[in-house]
């Protein structure tokens, strides 16, 4: 009888023991979710990073990426993210207007002269800084992603600010672009950008602002006959996570998948440059969209309407860390 009992115990310690050591060795999934396609410097960076993180961590972290809003639309992502139903995500700057007021900065229209002014303010203290700006709301900002400057596609050509008269844009979910559109005389509607592709073609709006290879990857193209090349604004990113999932890895491990975000960034970063270039000379190759140049005296024209939202939310974002972004050029 004695025997047996022990026999019992035996069995019962080692399947526990089996149980708890399953338990230890489950790998740390890491959900990373984002609206846009895989061929995009943002798509791109994401799947680097679940790359990098198999082969140097394989077995302890595991990255899932869901591209094309296929888990979350960015309306949703952030509210997901404090649930613990996502890990990452990588929202454009403007959709964080709900968690902080700072980063409305990236949205002031003529900011940025070009992409290195902007990695040259993001890695400067004050850039950096802003990563922690919604560090009281539970979410840490881990870096930014370029994609590059913001083109206006239109159902009509678009030379100078009055052209824009009474006509409907699509905008991200920020009141610094609502502003913008309005000094243009135009009306700005907040829509997911899954939607944009779908409200150009059945014209329920006339045009959009967005990046070369945003236009090119959703074929924006194909459904706007003119983009006036104005880079009067950023599509850049924020890698963002919540401080919950964050601090409650093993340190050890947090350290190597910070290294492997910050490669998986820089390469993304090498496909925006990249892109910029090619995917403008895709859509000028497919003929379906006209690209509109601006002479010097219609470009002033564009900073003149528009300037003035710096003023009109100076107060919210600080002049100090306007006057900081702009002094990167
Ligand atoms: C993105 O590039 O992630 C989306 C930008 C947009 O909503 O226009």
């Amino acid at each position: 009888m004695f025997e047996k009992v022990t026999k019992v115990l035996a069995i019962t310690a080692v399947s526990t023991m089996l149980v708890v050591s399953t338990a230890i060795a489950a790998p740390i999934t890491i959900k990373f979710a984002h609206v846009v396609a895989e061929n995009t410097p943002k798509g791109q960076a994401a799947n680097k990073f679940r790359d990098l993180v198999a082969e140097r961590l394989g077995g302890k972290v595991v990255v899932e990426v869901f591209p094309s809003s296929q888990l979350f639309g960015d309306d949703a992502v952030l509210e997901a993210m404090l649930l613990g139903d996502v890990q990452l995500a990588a929202p454009s700057l403007s959709k964080f207007e709900r968690y902080t007021k700072s980063l409305q900065l990236f949205d002031l229209p003529f900011l940025f002269k070009d992409m290195a002014a902007a990695e040259k303010f993001q890695q400067s203290e004050a850039g950096q800084k802003l990563l922690n700006s919604m560090e009281s709301k539970g979410l840490i900002g881990l870096g930014y992603i370029h994609n590059g400057l913001k083109q206006i596609s239109a159902s009509k050509p678009l030379h100078v600010p009055a052209d824009a008269n009474g006509l409907k844009f699509r905008i991200q979910t920020s009141d610094v672009l609502a502003a913008q559109f309005e000094a243009l005389g135009a009306v700005p509607l907040k829509k997911p950008f899954s939607e944009v592709f779908t409200l150009l073609q059945t014209k329920a709006i006339d045009g959009q602002e967005n990046t070369w290879s945003n236009i090119y990857s959703q074929k924006f193209f194909e459904v706007q006959p003119y983009i006036t090349e104005s880079n009067h604004g950023l599509i850049d990113y924020l890698v963002v996570t919540s401080a919950e999932f964050w601090n409650g890895m093993p340190e050890d491990i947090r350290t190597e998948v910070k290294k492997a975000l910050d490669d998986a960034i820089a390469f993304g970063n090498k496909v925006a440059e990249e892109k910029d270039m090619s995917d403008k000379q895709r859509i000028i190759d497919s003929k379906r969209s006209e690209i509109i140049t601006l002479t010097p005296e219609e470009r002033a024209q564009w900073v003149e309407v528009m300037k003035p939202v710096w003023k009109q939310f100076e107060e919210e974002i600080g002049k100090d860390l306007i006057d900081a972004a702009y002094a990167s050029n």
